[in-house]
């Protein structure tokens, strides 16, 4: 049973990754309706939030089906982030995760992010003061280093586990390398083999599909999987991955039906939580990933990307799936590319 403070993960959780701009309340329901053991909100800015940014506040959002749920913040100043650590535990997560893993430049060049990487004791003196401000548990996500010659992830851990954190996500790449090439898991594996090493070891990258989830497992023995991207367009990657594992066997695909009941939902939530017209164009960048390899798809979406009435939306949705109905759509759609945002 993997467990961070008390909160019970089961055997091998499948956490759903942060990502700005996607991880949101509307986004994290459908992830967790699909099987997703434990989420995070996007970044949030420590700066931001201590100028009561409006934006940053409305990250703290979080709703008791959600549970347990991480808040992650991000900043470069060691106060700021200990006193931001206190406004997030006052919504009551379950737990408090610190980004050291940004990779972009207004981020980590800026000394958050993974910039701390490069300046291991502040690393520590950050995460400490986080550690102090809350009796929530804390956990950490980063990389493997900053680049390719200076990987410090086996230092990184010892040393934030030494001062408190609860447990370390490991995405395995650099700063340098940003969501270049493949993601090499085997310094992750060898942090977890690592006798010091107490805390759960979350791995991170490129994980894709069911196969894939237990191959890592089992070749690099980390105590549970964080999914981002192949999630986007696709939660039932979550469900599909415990399956496997359970009975070595494929669910079926989600039929176009449950697509755009996924996507009906989403919207919906989307409306509700934020407002008609905010949640209308926020879910404008879903629509491609929910129905990706649909052919002749594209006419849809250029409707759905250019109406601004709900009830318009939604019998759109509804064409969609008269005119589908019962077509069947490859297993896990293309990779959602992300050109990086440097
Ligand atoms: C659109 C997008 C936004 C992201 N935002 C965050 C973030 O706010 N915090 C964070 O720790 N990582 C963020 N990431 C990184 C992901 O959490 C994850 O580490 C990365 O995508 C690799 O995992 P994957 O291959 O499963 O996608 C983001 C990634 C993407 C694609």
């Amino acid at each position: 049973m993997v467990k961070i403070g008390n909160i019970e993960l089961g055997e091998f959780p499948l956490l759903l990754a942060p990502m700005e701009d996607v991880s949101d309340p509307p986004f994290r329901q459908v992830c967790k309706e699909n099987g997703a053991d434990m989420m995070y909100t996007e970044f949030v800015s420590s700066e931001g939030l201590i100028r009561d940014a409006w934006k940053s506040k409305q990250k703290l959002d979080i709703f008791p089906y959600e549970r347990p749920i991480g808040i992650q913040l991000f900043g470069s100043d060691v106060e700021t982030m200990a006193e931001c650590t206190r406004i997030a535990a006052a919504v009551n997560p379950d737990l408090i995760d610190i980004n050291y893993g940004c990779p972009v430049k207004k981020v980590a060049c800026k000394g958050a992010g993974a910039g701390l990487l490069q300046d291991i004791p502040r690393m520590v003196e950050m995460t400490k003061a986080v550690v102090d401000a809350t009796d929530l548990p804390v956990t950490v996500k980063t990389r493997l280093g900053w680049n390719e010659e200076t990987k410090n992830i086996e230092e990184v851990a010892e040393r934030l586990q030494d001062v408190g954190i609860q447990a370390l996500t490991i995405h395995g790449r650099t700063r340098a390398q940003l969501y270049k090439g493949e993601a090499d898991w085997t310094l992750i594996a060898k942090i977890k083999n690592n006798p010091r090493i107490k805390i759960p070891i979350f791995g991170n990258g490129d994980i894709d599909s069911p196969e894939k989830a237990l191959e890592y497992r089992n070749k690099y023995g980390v105590d549970g999987h964080m999914i981002g991207r192949a999630a986007i367009g696709y939660p039932w990657i979550f469900n599909e991955i415990k399956h496997f594992f359970a009975t070595g066997e494929h669910l079926p695909p989600p039929t176009i039906r449950q697509r755009v009941e996924a996507t009906k939902n989403h919207l919906k939530f989307s409306i509700e939580w934020k407002n008609e017209r905010q949640g209308v164009l926020e879910m404008r960048r879903h629509y491609a990933n929910y129905f990706r390899g649909l052919p002749h798809f594209k006419d849809y979406r250029m409707r759905l990307v250019q109406s601004l009435e709900p009830d318009e939306l939604f019998s759109i949705l509804d064409e969609v799936l008269a005119e589908f109905d019962g077509y069947f759509l490859e297993k896990i759609p293309k990779k959602v590319e992300y050109a990086g945002i440097d």
